[in-house]
């Protein structure tokens, strides 16, 4: 019989991802040790943090006060992290990583990610055109590899990497990345990168899985689209379990960012049932739009990349 447990996806290393993590970006300070709480209470096993969300005390505390409860074991859970721009220098790596265990009161993570293919001048603070420098990937991931070796990261990926870049990736590591961490939901549903991952068994992690909807920059409407909408409200769901459903059925684990109590707990009922087929299909004519476009990382006159088309390899 169905239940609405968590289920799991399989990465190269062996271990098992779970396949709803809660997403931590733009999760204040303040509010994200509750929403890690309530979310671990009502079943989510994986907690999705990075340096740069500026947030990893506090989940760091949340998550030992937890422990300490009784609540959920070490063992039991997944946490990932991520490498900022700024510590690309291999030498940097190491200090990295410990400074994100000793802020999350940890002595590993589960997965441990390069957050985007650019780098930044070593120990930049601030997204200035001015502190981007030129990646190198190989030697960044050379010291990844060391973490992996280390046991500190129990995984080791990369986010944000274009076909091309995590082509070029595999053909140097000795390890190769277990997840590519990318935006996807229904309207950016990555079907070149996530065919490219499944043949070189890389796992697609999907992150803004509801299109980020409080983004108000992105000025985002995946969640208005009315295909999500004919069918959530034919299957009794809202639209962003369809969402994240769409997700799970596609194969690749989402990872829903919330920080109210009764979204997390909607966002985590999506196990015990399924799109039919005959609804599942009408996801393939939605109109395709990439919403993170990495703007940031891309300068006409600093930047290694000139472009958002250089950035993505084209695959925009
Ligand atoms: P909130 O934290 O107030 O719930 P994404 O994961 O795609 O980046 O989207 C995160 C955004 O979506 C946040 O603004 C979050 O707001 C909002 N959100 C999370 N869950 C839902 C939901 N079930 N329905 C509508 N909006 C949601």
């Amino acid at each position: 019989m169905a239940s609405n447990a968590i289920r799991f996806f399989p990465l190269n290393t062996g271990a098992q991802i779970p396949s709803v993590g809660l997403g931590t970006w733009q999760s204040s300070p303040g509010v994200v040790g509750d929403a890690v709480a309530v979310a671990i209470k009502a079943g989510y096993r994986h907690i999705d943090c990075a340096h740069i969300y500026g947030n990893e005390k506090e989940i760091g505390s949340v998550l030992k006060k937890l422990f300490e409860e009784g609540v959920v074991k070490r063992e039991d859970l997944w946490i990932t992290s991520k490498l900022w721009n700024a510590d690309h220098d291999p030498e940097d790596v190491p200090k990295a990583l410990d400074r994100t265990l000793r802020d999350l009161q940890l002595d590993y993570v589960d997965l441990y990610l390069i957050h985007w293919p650019a780098s930044m001048k070593k120990g930049s603070v601030g997204f200035g055109p001015e502190n981007l420098v030129p990646p190198n990937i190989p030697s960044t991931w050379k010291a990844m590899e060391e973490l992996y070796d280390s046991g500190k990261a129990r995984a080791i990926g990369v986010s944000n990497f274009s076909c091309k870049k995590l082509g070029d990736l595999l053909e140097v590591a000795r390890i190769p990345p277990a997840v590519n961490q990318v935006e996807c939901h229904p309207s950016w549903q990555q079907d070149k990168l996530r065919a490219f991952c499944k043949s070189k068994g890389v796992h697609l992690s999907g992150y803004s899985p509801l299109g980020s909807p409080g983004t108000t920059w992105l000025q985002s409407d995946v969640l208005k689209h009315p295909t999500l909408n004919m069918i959530a409200e034919r299957l009794g769901k809202t639209p962003a379990q369809v969402a994240l459903r769409w997700g799970l059925q596609m194969g690749h684990s989402v990872l829903p960012k919330s920080t109210n109590e009764a979204r997390i707990k909607e966002n985590f009922d999506v196990f015990d049932w399924s799109i039919p087929e005959d609804l599942f299909e009408k996801f393939s004519a939605i109109t395709q739009a990439r919403l993170i476009r990495g703007t940031t990382f891309v300068h006409e006159t600093y930047g290694v990349y000139r472009s958002i088309e250089e950035f993505w390899d084209g695959e925009i």
